[in-house]
């Protein structure tokens, strides 16, 4: 089980959305935290949200989807804390568009940011952990990483894909006493869908219904933060969207049905 208290938890995707309701959480609760997204200016609101002092809070802006950034960056971990205790692998790009329409770039681009950049990042910091014996990797799934839904299909590929590599990952490090939660966030109000992509790699631009209903940031960052206190394997967070984890897992075929009244005609 890991400590929140004094640990030095890194969070990817830490300027808007469940990143930064995580960063606000865990410095209330005695985090350390490194903030990294794309933009700075972002990231320096946050840290001043935290109230951290100088020198608790690092931003570290990091574009997940340039590889040669990544083992910079965990240098610039080291040399202002010298360990990583958490690491929030959390930076990810939703999508809105059909199969049909959506070009192959935009595949390729959610599977980098959501998936390589992912393990990539994590591969760069587990030689820390290793030599630490000790750390905690969470991801940031979603229910669609456990089922599919329509237009999003590229979305729901490089959710699933984290399940696979995190599941394979948690048995290989357990040993090094290094756990492994993968976060499923169900309908979160953020800008989420607004940030989707579209099928031609343009931003969908559009607050979605589900979104706008679902619950808060802040309650998704409290669970986030339990997850890693109870040291869960999976946790699953958001409405009654929850259920179609346990519809797929007991009655498959009555979920399809469901998931296919959601197309567009
Ligand atoms: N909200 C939901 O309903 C929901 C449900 C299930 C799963 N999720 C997942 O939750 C995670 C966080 O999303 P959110 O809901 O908080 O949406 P969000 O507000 O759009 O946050 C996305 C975060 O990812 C960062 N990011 C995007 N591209 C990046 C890149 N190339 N390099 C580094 N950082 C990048 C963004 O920062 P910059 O733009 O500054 O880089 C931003 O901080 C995502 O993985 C998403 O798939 C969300």
């Amino acid at each position: 089980m890991s400590e929140i208290k004094g640990s030095v938890f890194w969070i990817t995707g830490a300027s808007s959305g469940i990143g930064e309701a995580t960063a606000l959480a865990a410095a209330k609760q005695g985090a350390r935290l490194v903030l990294s997204a794309r933009r700075k200016e972002e990231l320096e609101r946050v840290k001043k949200a935290t109230g951290l002092a100088e020198e608790e809070v690092l931003v570290l802006p990091l574009d997940m989807e340039k590889p040669a950034e990544i083992q910079p960056a965990v240098d610039a971990v080291l040399a202002k804390f010298g360990r990583i205790d958490i690491l929030f692998n959390n930076a990810g790009v939703s999508q809105r568009s059909s199969v049909l329409d959506t070009r192959m770039e935009v595949f390729e681009r959610i599977m980098t940011l959501n998936y390589l950049a992912v393990v990539a990042l994590t591969k760069a910091v587990l030689p820390v952990m290793i030599r630490q014996n000790s750390g905690h990797l969470l991801v940031t799934s979603s229910i669609s990483g456990k089922l599919g839904s329509p237009m999003r299909a590229g979305y729901c590929g490089s959710k699933h894909a984290l399940h696979g590599f995190f599941d394979a990952l948690r048995s290989e490090v357990y040993d090094h006493n290094i756990r492994v939660l993968v976060v499923c966030p169900g309908y979160i109000k953020t800008d989420v869908s607004i940030n989707a992509l579209a099928s031609d790699g343009g931003k969908h631009g559009k607050m979605d219904d589900n979104q706008n209903q679902g619950i808060s940031a802040e309650v998704c960052a409290e669970k986030i933060l339990q997850g890693i206190r109870r040291n869960r394997d999976e946790i699953y967070i958001g409405g009654k969207e929850v259920m179609g984890v346990y519809l797929k897992r007991f009655f498959p075929g009555l979920l399809n049905r469901i998931v296919r009244k959601q197309a567009p005609k």
